[in-house]
């Protein structure tokens, strides 16, 4: 990493020493030259111009893709934001090779290696210096290639806000469930408690609320309720034995989508929760507990109770922050 880093201190210097301003010695005494190494080609203001002009567009390129990244809802912006990314990245690389063809001095000299000297730092510098000689355009070479840089660099960063909220935390805890809010099904219908049945699985979401939350999902299953074993603090958690628990497994984020149900009591143990990604399983009659599989911590059980018409409602917040094990829901934080 620290070799990486000095190559790259490296290049900016010589970059710089090479295209930018010549700074006359500070004593005021005309410069120094010694005997030219690369010997001074012909300018190619053409060239030039053509390189800028790449820089140019490797920068609207760039700027392009921060547009389609921030405007949320462009049709197709995953292709619009390869297409503009990978147009930068060609835009640049067209510049590199037309300077590098037409602007930077390649002559190549067959000699033996020669023994160190101390001079040989300032052989470099000056190979550099006089390799940028013919450039009839630097400020504008520097300026266009700073923008193109400054531009993808943007480009590259941006992104990251897509990892999360920057300062405020809390909008991850968020969930949509507040007591009093209906349960509805797919369609928007309210789900009345009379239409659950044992041995069927419901998926319900928040009435009104974005369906796309981490926290909206939940699973409605019915247990006869002597079988329940819900710890003291969430009796009353499951009317009618109606159970609800948020969709989103607790242990990479996959929707629970399975519910085996036991056909054959002596073979098949209890009825569970199942998620098809790496088979966690869980135990709806005892709070969500993981009975199989990676998870690492219960489903986050949804109280409910029924409203004068039948309708199911939710009674509070979750249990515990739904969706994957990240660090706020393992420390057991507690939903907003
Ligand atoms: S995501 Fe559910 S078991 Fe891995």
């Amino acid at each position: 990493m620290r070799k990486v880093f000095t190559w790259l201190l490296a290049g900016i210097v010589l970059l710089f020493r090479r295209l930018g301003p010549r700074v006359p010695p500070p004593d005021g005494r005309a410069e120094e030259r010694r005997p030219r190494i690369v010997p001074m080609g012909p300018p190619s203001p053409d060239a030039e111009l053509v390189v800028a002009a790449l820089f140019v567009a490797t920068g609207l390129a760039a700027v392009a893709f921060v547009v389609v990244y921030a405007v949320d809802r462009i049709g197709h912006q995953t292709q619009f934001l390869g297409l503009s990314l990978g147009l930068a990245f060609a835009f640049l690389a067209a510049a590199f090779v037309v300077a590098g063809r037409s602007l930077v001095a390649d002559e190549e000299i067959v000699e033996d290696y020669p023994e160190p000297h101390p001079e040989a730092q300032e052989d470099v510098l000056q190979i550099v210096d006089e390799s940028a000689d013919r450039l009839t355009r630097r400020r504008l070479l520097v300026l266009t290639g700073l923008g193109a840089g400054g531009a993808l660099g943007a480009a590259l960063v941006v992104p990251a806000a897509s990892l999360g909220p920057l300062l405020d935390w809390d909008e991850l805890r968020e969930v949509p469930w507040r007591a009093g809010r209906r349960l509805v099904d797919e369609r928007g219908r309210p789900l009345r408690a009379s239409e659950i049945e044992e041995k069927v699985f419901y998926t319900a979401f928040p009435e009104g609320a974005p369906r796309e939350d981490v926290g909206a999902p939940v699973v409605v299953v019915r247990l006869p309720p002597a079988h329940l074993k819900l710890p003291p603090e969430r009796q009353g958690w499951a009317p009618r034995g109606i159970l609800a628990y948020s969709k989103i497994c607790t242990h990479a984020g996959c929707a629970i989508s399975l519910y085996r149900v036991p056909l054959y009591p002596p073979a098949t143990p209890t009825p569970a929760l199942v998620c098809p990604c790496h088979y966690s399983t869980f135990d709806p009659a005892a709070a969500g507990a993981v009975l199989f599989g990676p998870a690492g911590r219960p489903l986050p059980q949804l109280p409910l109770r029924i409203d004068a018409n039948g309708i199911l409602r939710a009674a509070g917040p979750f249990s515990a922050g739904p969706g994957p094990s990240w660090w706020g829901a393992r420390a057991g934080a507690q939903p907003q």
